[in-house]
């Protein structure tokens, strides 16, 4: 099976864990926008989505999906994602496509965070894949600086704007043994507004797309 074969495999399966009759919570990349294509078939059966990105509120919209803003549908039952690297722990690398902080902030909203990932996002320890930082422009080296002392290589994302107006370091070279330490560091560093490390709020449930089948992991706060 190829990589998209497996992306649309897992997306449709996610449609399982949407409770119909709700709002729920819709990310960005690849593997969601697969989701997006499979939620278009219950697109009765559901209110409509909160959404992490410009590029999943129109693809939603082009199928005839109602998007609701965040702040009039504070509290989702379920989050659907993909991710960059998920560990054992259901702790994840996310951001790759950029949107990394409206993300974190619909994963915080939500009851129940699904993530849809292909077997080659599955790491035993994250880090492999550069984690994204999203900073404010004026604080560019001096958290660039910071992170160089955590162990890290940051580059700039090159001519990357987010949907917030703020510049991406992704930073090379870790491997992030202790996630949740790790987030709760960066994430005091002045500048910057979000880690694309989601562990101290990671996945409740992975779908896995092998070529054997979707393969469903749970994860309990204890777990993670
Ligand atoms: C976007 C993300 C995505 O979930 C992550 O990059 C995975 O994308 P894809 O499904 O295209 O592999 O965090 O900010």
């Amino acid at each position: 099976m190829t990589q998209d074969e497996l992306k649309q495999q897992v997306a449709a399966a996610a449609l399982k864990h949407v409770p119909r009759g709700e709002v729920i919570g819709v990310g960005t990349g690849s593997t969601v926008n697969f989701f997006i294509d499979a939620l278009a078939g219950i697109r009765q059966d559901i209110k409509g989505a909160v959404s992490s990105s410009e590029r999943s509120t129109e693809r939603l919209r082009a199928h005839g999906i109602a998007v609701f803003d965040l702040n009039d549908v504070p509290r989702l039952s379920v989050y659907v994602d993909g991710a960059d690297e998920i560990d054992p722990q259901g702790a994840m690398i996310k951001g790759g496509g950029g949107a990394l902080t409206r993300e974190k902030i619909i994963a915080e909203a939500a009851d129940r965070f699904v993530c849809i990932v292909d077997q080659s996002k599955l790491v035993p320890t994250l880090g492999r894949f550069p984690l994204p930082v999203e900073v404010v422009p004026m604080a560019r080296e001096l958290v660039a600086q910071r992170l160089r002392s955590m162990g890290g290589d940051p580059r700039e994302r090159a001519g990357y704007v987010t949907d917030n107006g703020n510049i991406i370091l992704d930073v090379h070279g870790l491997q992030i043994t202790e996630p949740r330490e790790f987030e709760s560091r960066v994430n005091q560093i002045p500048g910057v507004v979000t880690v694309g490390l989601f562990a101290l709020r990671g996945a409740d449930v992975a779908l896995v797309g092998t070529s054997e089948g979707v393969e469903q992991r749970n994860f309990t706060p204890r777990t993670r």
